[in-house]
This record gives structure tokens, sequence and C-alpha cells, in this order.
């Protein structure tokens, strides 16, 4: 049967994706790893694969990309990797209640290029201050990027926020990759030799 294609993009100020989404429900007891943007979810679900004894929530405004995700999630019989969808641009304050998290992944983000689309990009000051609230004292945030001007601009947010230290050094980029699994957007910049920017901060 031929697969419908997947259009690659979703206006996230559409009204219909304006709906706030109820806090999740996460388990305690066990780190838990967030990939904000997770799509596919393919490194979200190889690390829960090698790491059964963390919890993975991968989260995206794409539901069809997420049920190709959660076939490969029941097929593998994973318990500790949940996809759920939400919309990061007015979603992120009250997601993760009083959860702890200890890793936020940010992989690849759409870069939302031509000047009226910027309002779509969802990682913001305001965004990181959720984020950094809802962090593990030495919790991380993981970058990962093959474009420069959006990994410069979010690097200008990060060095700025007062609670997060960068791991490489102040205004320094990581020089191997921060997680031992691939995300799909990884391959193909691998495939075609772009180049990737990848940061790691740490909370206090
Ligand atoms: C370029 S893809 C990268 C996917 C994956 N992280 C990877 O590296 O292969 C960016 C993803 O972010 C999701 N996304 C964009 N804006 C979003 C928003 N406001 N809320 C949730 N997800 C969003 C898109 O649906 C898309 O799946």
């Amino acid at each position: 049967m031929r697969r419908k294609r997947l259009r690659q993009h979703l206006n996230p100020l559409k009204l219909t994706a304006l709906v706030p989404r109820a806090p999740l429900t996460l388990p305690s007891g066990r780190p838990i790893d967030v990939e904000l943007g997770c799509a596919d979810a393919r490194c979200l679900i190889e690390l829960a694969r090698r790491h059964p004894e963390r919890h993975f929530v991968g989260l995206d405004i794409r539901e069809a990309f997420l049920a190709e995700g959660r076939e490969r999630v029941a097929a593998l019989n994973l318990s500790n990797c949940q996809l759920e969808v939400c919309n990061l641009l007015i979603d992120t304050p009250h997601l993760f209640a009083n959860a702890k998290i200890s890793r936020f992944l940010i992989n690849f983000p759409d870069p939302w290029f031509k000047r009226r689309q910027r309002a779509r990009r969802w990682f913001n000051e305001r965004c990181l201050a959720d984020l950094v609230a809802a962090l593990k004292p030495e919790g991380r945030l993981i970058w990962q990027s093959d474009v420069w001007e959006l990994t410069l601009e979010a690097m200008g947010i990060l060095e700025a926020n007062g609670q997060l230290t960068n791991c490489a050094g102040a205004w320094r980029f990581l020089r191997e990759p921060p997680l031992a699994a691939q995300t799909t957007r990884e391959l193909i910049c691998l495939d075609k030799q772009l180049k990737i920017w990848r940061l790691a901060y740490q909370r206090g």
C-alpha cells in the first residue's frame, strides 16, 4: 500500500494548534529525558532500548509523525518511551508540572527562515525559562542543528540565561555528538556531509 506523503511543516500559530494540553503524566523515581520536536522519535526509541533504567518522552506537534514512532514503540514492547502531541509555542509553561527532567534534547528544530514565519519558532527566552524551571539541578539541555544562524541565535539565548553553564566553556561547541543514537534529520545531514553544530548546557 502506498503511504500518504506527510506535509513537512504545520503552522503552530494555526487556531487548531493553539489548544493547551494537560500536564504530562510522568513516572517518578527514574531519570526522565525529553526530546522537544521529536518527529518519528528514531533517536529517542534507540536510547529507550539501550537504557531501560531511564524514561524517555518525545513531544511533537505532528500527530502523524508520532503515530509512526508509537508503532515502533509498541513493536519493540518498550514501556519506557512515551510520545505525546503538544505545541511547544504554548505548552512549555504547564507540561512538566512538578516533574524534574534530567535532559531536554533539542534536535534539529525547524528553522522557519522567512521573516514573516519567525514567530513560529518555539525556542526563545520565555520557553527556555520554562525548561530551566523544569530541569533537575545539574540537568542538561542539548542542542543540535545544521543551521548556523539558528544555532548562533539559540546560543545567545542560552549563554544569557543566568542559571545555565556551557559544558564546553562559554560560547564553545561540543566536539563530539552528545547522544549515543542519531535522529532521522541527523542521519540525513551526515549523509549529505553537512556541518552539525552541537551544544550542551548544565543547570547550576
Ligand atoms: C526538522 S524536524 C526534526 C525532528 C527530529 N528531532 C530529528 O532530528 O529528526 C523538527 C520537528 O519539530 C516539530 N515542531 C515544530 N514546531 C513545533 C511546535 N511548535 N511544537 C511541537 N513540535 C514542533 C516538527 O513537527 C518536526 O517534527
